[in-house]
């Protein structure tokens, strides 16, 4: 059996060993249009009694994501659900835990309307942004068509996609640097390989890419018993899948887990050991690995230093 385990694993070892990209050092996106969904971004005239933004739950310049295990939206409601990073989110395949989202701009959308965080509606935000004389020139100069709900979570998007964070230590070991990892985390890159970490964890954003079972090895006890992709398709067999998190600048987004059930990193990687892995890992791995992940933080996004 444990032979079995070691052979499959090391052929995923050789397939996947490439299997990591590099974030590309610059992504193409449209200025103008960025600077606007900067604003809006940042802008708490967009929820229901202007009190909460974007930014509130998840927090820039810094990790994206919000630090408390569920976020608190308008009168102090309570999600249910762990808020994970805008960092990178253009990456993923689709949004959101469970998918129901097919990209930025209709992720946008969502959160403005929902009861639990903005509480207001697409058309009062697009009736609030209308009211602002520099948003309105803004939107005229950005878009043919002008202040539209669609030009309007478009411009969010555009926003979204310049929060792209390159440079990491590990990318710049992708690129032939080899000093760019020390000793023990270029160990725990071997671990997260051998282990099949890799196997689900993979491409550009080191996750993003597809949905897996949470709870593969062992069945898993969410806080609040989400059932993930199986809210959307109503398929029984997409019951607790889950979209695999992005492990990019993973250090800076505690707690984890989509029911921030993992307060630290090291609790994070502990439970994908048991639950995805099958496997009690010795304390010495899981510190390697740790340090390989800690390997995944890049560089701030520079549009949120542009004084713009
Ligand atoms: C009250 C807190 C809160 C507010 C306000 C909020 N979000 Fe979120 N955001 C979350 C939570 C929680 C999730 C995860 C929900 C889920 O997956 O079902 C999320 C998910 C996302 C995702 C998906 C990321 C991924 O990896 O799947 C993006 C992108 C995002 N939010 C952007 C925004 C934008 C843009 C706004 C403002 C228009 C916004 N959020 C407002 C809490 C919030
Ligand atoms: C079978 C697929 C699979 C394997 C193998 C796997 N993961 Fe995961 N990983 C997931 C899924 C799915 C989630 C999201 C779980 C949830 O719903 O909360 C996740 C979540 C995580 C998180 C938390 C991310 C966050 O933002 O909350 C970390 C850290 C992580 N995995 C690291 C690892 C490591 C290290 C290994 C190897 C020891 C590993 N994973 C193996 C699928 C996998």
């Amino acid at each position: 059996m444990l032979k079995v385990i070691i052979i499959s694993m090391s052929i995923n070892f050789l397939l996947l060993a490439e299997a990591i990209l590099p974030i590309p050092l610059e992504v193409k996106y449209d200025k103008k249009r960025a600077s606007l969904g900067k604003k809006l971004f940042f802008d708490s005239g967009l929820s229901k009694d202007g009190s909460i933004s974007c930014a509130s739950c998840h927090h820039l310049p810094g990790s994206g994501a919000d630090v408390t295990p569920f976020s608190f939206g308008v009168n102090g409601t309570e999600g249910g659900i762990h808020s994970p990073t805008v960092l990178n989110s253009a990456f993923n395949f689709v949004q959101f835990w469970d998918g129901r989202a097919k990209n930025l701009q209709d992720q946008a959308k969502q959160p403005i309307s929902n009861p639990l965080e903005m509480a207001s509606s697409l058309p009062a935000a697009l009736a609030y942004v209308k009211t602002n004389p520099a948003y309105l020139q803004a939107f005229n100069a950005s878009y043919e068509e002008g202040l539209t709900e669609e030009s309007l979570v478009d411009a969010i998007a555009e926003f979204e996609k310049a929060l792209y964070t390159p440079n990491a230590p590990f990318d710049k070991y992708l690129r032939g640097d080899k000093t760019a990892l020390n000793k023990e985390e270029k160990e725990g890159y071997t671990l997260f390989n051998e282990y099949g970490c890799i196997s689900c964890h993979n491409g550009i954003n080191i996750g993003g890419n597809m949905y897996q079972l949470f709870g593969a090895l062992r069945l898993y006890q969410s806080k609040k018993d989400n059932l993930g992709r199986f809210n959307v398709t109503k398929k029984e067999s997409d019951k607790y899948f889950f979209k695999v998190p992005s492990l990019r600048n993973i250090a800076l987004t505690p707690p984890y887990l989509h029911d921030g059930s993992a307060v630290t990193l090291k609790e994070a990687i502990t439970k994908m050991m048991e639950y995805q892995v099958g496997m009690i890992a010795n304390a010495e791995d899981i510190d390697k690995i740790e340090a390989f992940l800690k390997t995944l933080t890049g560089d701030s996004p520079s549009i949120l230093d542009e004084s713009q």
